[in-house]
């Protein structure tokens, strides 16, 4: 019985008190994104398992370990998504969007299953802001992509993250890196878990991103992969720290970064905080040139990138990064009798209809409880409606904080309310523009 009333292990509820913070960054994210021309794409939320084994990589945690997978009803193989950028491009390639304009970039909000031990900023039902950029070989297009992301956390206000960049390679140099890393591992085999010395043959560079212990004194003194890149791939990279230098993005070079998904090529970045535990890196991201073929499709250079909207929201707690606060209760008409309550439907749905926020009692409440509840709710005005108010057409309106008080008509209620509102600038909506409209211009258009 307790299992009905308990979420499953590793999944959170966002509760109404907090979900404004959700929708903000939801919202702003995908607005910035807009700005530098990435235009949001739904795919569901499981797959063909296929797509993740061939996409993701067969000898990744997450596919070896991590998936939700199951048979369906009709026999099928389906895998609950544990990232976007494989079903991002299997829409790509099923509709044909190759065929428009070029380079297509795609944004995403989307939830994401992995079946990993949960701790403080790892979840199994976790969420993720993420980005495409298909049909783009140019090292413009890396920079721009983490040019994005950087604006994203400018905007909300985050700092003391580190960006970390690398390069993997093309298939060529790799070969020659995963030659230097057989070698050196093959002679430290004893310094490698199971997994690692299976690993060896087949995919020798996933033992860089191994998570256990054991492993990483061994990894530390593995080959570096930058040491392996071609000259084309050289340039490549040379090419995005230049732009990224014009654009005074600070990033640091890492080495190490070879991240934990196989179709990543050439560059590969973190943005990494030490502020939220061991699960410091909120965003991750690089080029995957070779997915498109990988998955039956024809050369597709791309990259991008995605955020975890749980690390992210820990971040922004851990640095008390303000978030606009949600819309309230602008006014709360409480009613007493049957006459008042019909009268008070119909000016709260006039204050809706206007935009206005409004409530009045819906269980039937004495006058003294409805007045109670408009307080816990933070009603910035209230008014009581009665017998009195009806014959007169005249009502009074209360500020709740300091006791001001107003008359009202009835019959033009919501504007007369406006006009109040206004004169004294009060309210959610006006506290919001007062804050935060000068930052949020900057990229929201009309969000407010
Ligand atoms: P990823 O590094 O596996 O990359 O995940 C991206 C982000 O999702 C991480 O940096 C982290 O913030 C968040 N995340 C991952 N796993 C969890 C978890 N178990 N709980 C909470 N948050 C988590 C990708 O998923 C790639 N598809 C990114 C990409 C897009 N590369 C190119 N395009």
């Amino acid at each position: 019985m307790a299992l009905i009333t308990k979420a499953v292990k590793g999944t959170q509820d966002v509760l109404p008190s907090a979900v404004y913070e959700n929708r903000f960054l939801e919202r702003a994210m995908t607005d910035i994104a807009g700005k530098f021309g990435f235009n949001e794409i739904r795919t569901p939320v499981f797959e063909h398992t296929e797509l993740f084994q061939r996409g993701v990589g067969g000898t990744t945690d997450v596919v070896q370990k991590e998936m939700y997978t199951f048979d369906d009803k009709g026999g099928r193989s389906i895998t609950l998504r544990p990232e976007g950028t494989a079903g991002a491009m299997r829409a790509f390639l099923e509709h044909g969007l190759f065929n428009e304009a070029m380079p297509q970039k795609v944004c995403y909000v989307i939830s994401c299953y992995r079946y990993e031990k949960p701790q403080t900023g790892r979840l199994r039902e976790f969420h993720q802001f993420g980005v495409e950029c298909f049909g783009a070989s140019s090292p413009a297009a890396d920079a721009e992509v983490i040019a994005l992301a950087d604006a994203i956390f400018d905007f909300i206000g985050i700092k003391n993250l580190r960006l970390e960049i690398n390069s993997i390679g093309c298939p060529e140099c790799r070969a020659k890196y995963h030659d230097a890393l057989r070698s050196y591992f093959g002679s430290n085999k004893s310094g490698l878990c199971r997994t690692c010395n299976d690993r060896l043959e087949r995919n020798p560079m996933r033992i860089l991103d191994c998570k256990n212990s054991a492993c990483s004194k061994t990894i530390a003194g593995a080959p570096v992969v930058t040491d392996f890149l071609c000259r084309e791939c050289s340039e490549h990279f040379e090419g995005v720290k230049k732009r990224l230098d014009a654009m005074c993005i600070k990033y640091l070079e890492n080495p190490r970064i070879v991240r934990g998904l196989d179709y990543y090529t050439r560059t590969v970045f973190e943005f990494v905080s030490d502020e939220i535990g061991a699960q410091g890196t909120v965003c991750g991201g690089g080029r995957y040139d070779g997915l498109a073929e990988e998955l039956g499709g024809q050369h597709v250079p791309s990259l991008g990138f995605a955020l975890g909207i749980e690390r992210l929201l820990l971040l922004m707690r851990a640095q008390a990064v303000p978030v606009p606060q949600p819309e309230m209760c602008e006014i709360y008409i409480a009613a007493a009798g049957e006459a008042a309550s019909i009268e008070a439907a119909r000016i709260v749905n006039d204050l809706r209809l206007s935009g206005i926020n409004s409530q009045t009692d819906v269980v039937g409440r004495s006058v003294k409880a409805q007045i109670k509840y408009a307080d816990k709710i933070n009603a910035v005005y209230s008014a009581v409606l009665g017998d009195s108010e009806l014959q007169s057409g005249e009502i009074l309106v209360k500020k709740m904080d300091d006791g001001e008080t107003a008359k009202l008509g009835l019959e033009n209620f919501t504007e007369e309310f406006l006009d109040l509102s206004i004169k004294h600038s009060r309210g959610a909506v006006a506290e919001l523009i007062g804050s935060h409209d000068a930052d949020i211009s900057k990229f929201i258009g009309g969000f407010l």
